[in-house]
């Protein structure tokens, strides 16, 4: 029918500009949702009588019409019945498509914005790091919606999650983050005792209701089904259009780390990595001496991002991220979430396989320390210990709440020697 006959027209538009100035992708996807909105219109508004008889094949299921003025009302009901059921196909079908396109149009940029640039002199050419922030949409948890309203600072905010198990590094935690002045921060409460303490602290709190699409795993589940809920309630803070510092909470906050991000990229992590080499990236040359002239070969390396302390703006590849993160921990449960948010990160696209498109930022090994950068190097360098981290991650030792103590006699108290009497691991 008409419709169709035009359909393939309207997606080769592009062809059809190639005389004169080509238009761009997104002006295209605009193009072909606006004619396609408009198709739908006329064959709602013209049928039956605009559309259909002017098409030569319909014209033909027509004559009883035009000569039995006398009505044969039965015939002409179940003509207009199947007449109406083509219809409604085909406006499902132009639906679909619209669908389709005004999806591709979001990721193409968001509305148009998707030009076509010239590349300038050696030099000066820079890729976008910075991709557009999601729209909005509310309607998926309006009660969280409303709690994040009153929260945020910039439509930012830190999120920790708890259980009961975690009680004591809690309140250490927001101990801290209040003694700075953060004011932008939430627990995401696994259970009702930990969100009556919070309540009781003055601490903001969320307490995830099953109702609102995410399960309750996280109530007696150990870290790693805790792990996986993470990723999933998370989504949730995005797709409400806000930017996650998400935090463990064996984290003491010493400055606002809100100063200290750059909000380039879609996701800003600390790193596992206890220098410049590890924590950034190097070459590492594997040596295979049987292979002769050809023994050497060059690795690219870097130690993980940390899953326990990165920023996560609201973009479609961290979105993407995210649930790619938490469906590999629901199918392979003997997986590490640090593992897969890694791999997830950073592996390319390979037969089989297509890698995420993701920009990524390693946060300041020194602003954004973990335990092992402050135990094996820091408190040990008479310059490096004059500086003042944003936090202190105590992610690679278990006797947590004694470094914890000891590190914040160290920043806050001014203690010298505070961190002295560890040794560099655990022993
Ligand atoms: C490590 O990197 C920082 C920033 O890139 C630089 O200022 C510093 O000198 C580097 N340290 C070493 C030991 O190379």
């Amino acid at each position: 029918m008409a419709g169709r006959r035009e359909l393939p027209l309207m997606r080769g538009g592009g062809g059809g500009g190639a005389g004169g100035q080509p238009m761009s992708r997104g002006a295209r996807i605009l193009a072909a949702v606006v004619v396609g909105v408009t198709l739908g219109c006329v064959c709602a508004f013209l049928y039956p009588d605009g559309l259909i008889p002017r098409s030569p094949d319909s014209a033909l299921h027509w004559p009883r019409r035009a000569d039995s003025v006398a009505c044969d009302t039965t015939g002409e009901v179940a003509d207009l019945k199947s007449q109406l059921k083509s219809l409604e196909r085909k406006n499902a079908e132009l639906k679909k498509q619209i669908n389709e396109l005004s999806m591709k149009l979001q990721l193409s940029g968001q509305g148009g914005k998707e030009v076509s640039y010239k590349a300038g002199p050696f030099g000066t050419v820079k890729v976008l790091r910075t991709n557009p922030t999601v729209t909005p949409d509310e309607s998926i948890n309006p009660r969280l919606a409303k709690i994040l309203e009153q929260v945020a600072v910039k439509k930012e905010l830190i999120v920790a999650l708890a259980n009961s198990n975690v009680r004591e590094s809690l309140e250490m935690w927001f101990t801290n983050i209040k003694r700075v002045g953060i004011p932008n921060y939430l627990v995401v409460a696994l259970d009702d005792s930990i969100e009556s303490f919070c309540k009781s602290k003055d601490v903001p709190v969320y307490r995830p209701d099953p109702d609102e699409g995410i399960d309750s795993i996280g109530k007696t589940g150990g870290n790693h089904a805790v792990s996986g809920l993470k990723f999933r309630i998370l989504r949730q803070f995005l797709q409400l259009g806000y930017s996650v510092l998400l935090s463990d909470i064996d984290i003491i906050f010493f400055q606002n780390p809100f100063d200290h991000l750059y909000r380039d990229s879609d996701v800003e992590s600390m790193s596992d990595g206890h220098n410049n080499m590890t924590a950034y990236g190097f070459n590492d040359v594997f040596d295979e001496p049987s292979m002769g002239w050809a023994r050497y070969a060059h690795t690219m390396r870097i130690w993980v991002y940390n899953s326990g302390f990165f920023f996560i703006r609201p973009t479609i590849p961290s979105i993407e991220l995210l649930d790619r993160v938490a469906g590999r921990l629901s199918s392979e449960p003997k997986s590490w979430d640090q593992a897969v948010f890694n791999e997830e990160l950073f592996f390319p696209s390979h037969p089989g396989y297509e890698g995420l498109h993701i920009s990524k930022r390693t946060m300041d090994i020194y602003l954004f320390m973990n335990s092992k950068v402050l135990f094996k190097t820091v408190r040990k360098d008479a310059r490096l210990r004059k500086l003042k981290p944003v936090i202190v991650h105590l992610n690679y030792h278990p006797d947590k709440s004694d470094r914890m103590r000891a590190v914040i006699e160290f920043y806050v108290n001014g203690k010298q020697n505070a961190l002295d009497h560890f040794p560099d691991g655990s022993e």
